[in-house]
């Protein structure tokens, strides 16, 4: 049985979490909740570290054999210097789903939702600088979404006015796919399909980066599959964001 450590700013992860827990249903999961902290998507590049340090020390020391970043602005930020310095854990990072919309769009033009932190980030910059000879990429932050999704407001008028302003760009620059740079905007994936109407694809990574995860821990000879499942949810601010959110994924 692998134990796999997750975290985030908040509940966000939790996105990722449904994914893996798909795939490898009988794991220990040690998830954590950064939500004293939350959000990350304006903070310093050397904060995110700092934090992703605290936490990689509480999941190790919890037995973690393996920790999903399960936050795209923790990946920009810190998941290098973690790499560099736990050389001996195996960490999973968020990929912005780039690739899948560049291939699948046929008007051209992809939206890509995600926070400030991300959008700055060398990762999406590289990935970014890939496909943008072939297709026409188009960004705006999520303003507001993580907010939301921490407060429990998934739906109504409120989370469709916020989700709307940030939206209506993309849609009309044209994009007809639509990518979700940050775990907590799955969360809010009902409001955006119906805002976003019908030719519109919205695309998710995180079963993209459950399977990367089964992947490593295979290669890296960690046995899946044993049993029993289990789940330890880590805080750092108040619970009830943290378990509102996870009622949903259960
Ligand atoms: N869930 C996060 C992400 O994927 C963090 C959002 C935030 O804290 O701003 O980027």
């Amino acid at each position: 049985m692998a134990s796999i450590g997750i975290f985030d700013s908040g509940s966000g992860g939790l996105s990722v979490y449904r994914e893996l827990r798909k795939i490898l249903p009988r794991e220990r999961y040690l998830y954590f909740s950064d939500n004293a902290h939350c959000p990350y998507g304006e903070k310093s590049a050397a904060y995110i570290q700092d934090r992703a340090r605290v936490i990689t020390d509480i999941l190790l020391g919890m037995g973690a054999d393996i920790i999903v970043v399960a936050c795209n602005t923790a990946t920009a930020a810190a998941i290098a210097t973690l790499r560099e310095e736990y050389p001996a854990v195996p960490f999973i990072g968020m990929e912005p789903a780039v690739k899948p919309a560049a291939l699948g769009t046929e008007s051209g033009v992809i939206g890509v939702l995600a926070t400030a932190g991300t959008l700055k980030g060398s990762k999406y910059l590289n990935t970014r600088g890939q496909y943008e000879d072939d297709v026409k990429i188009v960004e705006h932050v999520g303003q507001g979404f993580v907010e939301l999704v921490e407060g429990g407001i998934l739906d109504g008028p409120e989370a469709e006015a916020t989700v709307r302003a940030s939206l209506q760009p993309l849609l009309d620059a044209g994009a007809d796919r639509i990518v979700l740079g940050c775990t907590h905007y799955p969360f809010l994936q009902p409001v955006i399909e119906r805002l976003c109407g019908s030719g519109v694809q919205v695309i998710d990574p995180a079963p993209a980066v459950a399977r990367q995860t089964l992947h490593v821990l295979q290669e890296k000879g960690i046995p899946v599959g044993e049993g029993p499942f289990s789940i330890d949810l880590y805080h750092s601010g108040e619970p009830e964001s943290l378990l509102r959110i996870y009622k949903l994924v259960q």
